[in-house]
């Protein structure tokens, strides 16, 4: 699927923009859970990929995050830098750094990495159980209400 959706952003020329909030949320891994970008990477696509921090690090209103912007040429990513700037600026100027240095030190050190690496994946395991009981209640029930 991801592979169509590549071909065609290239066959458009499109710019895409990958909103990832929940990284290691989905499958427990967090290298499977960003294949689709890695993917379009290797095709050659420029893209911008929004990173949230606040749920797979828990740090709900630290407005924690990244914005990464692949270009094809270091003249693209010139120009890209000089607007994102711009923007900054007029939008926000300094960002809030206590919640960007809690996400430093945790992905830094590779004893809290594995720590918060495991709690990431029995999160996604538990949510995934859940969702599929869900779905089995829902399914199962007679109620004509989706
Ligand atoms: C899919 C998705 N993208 C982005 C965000 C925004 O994340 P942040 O809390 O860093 O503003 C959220 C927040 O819940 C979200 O669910």
């Amino acid at each position: 699927m991801f592979d169509s959706c590549a071909l065609w952003a290239q066959s458009k020329n499109h710019v895409t923009l990958f909103d990832c909030a929940y990284q290691g949320f989905a499958t427990g891994d967090l290298d499977n859970d960003v294949r689709a970008i890695r993917l379009f990477v290797s095709r050659g696509l420029e893209l911008f990929v929004c990173q949230s921090f606040s749920k797979n690090l828990g740090l709900y209103g630290e407005r924690t995050g990244c914005v990464s912007v692949v270009c094809a040429s270091p003249e693209h990513a010139a120009r890209v830098q000089s607007q994102l700037k711009i923007i900054v600026r007029a939008m926000y100027s300094n960002p809030p750094i206590h919640g960007a240095r809690i996400a430093a030190r945790v992905l830094n050190d590779p004893v809290l990495f594995n720590e918060w690496y495991a709690a990431v994946s029995s999160r996604s395991l538990h949510l995934v159980v859940l969702s599929s009981a869900y779905r089995e209640v829902v399914s199962g029930s007679e109620s004509s209400r989706s």
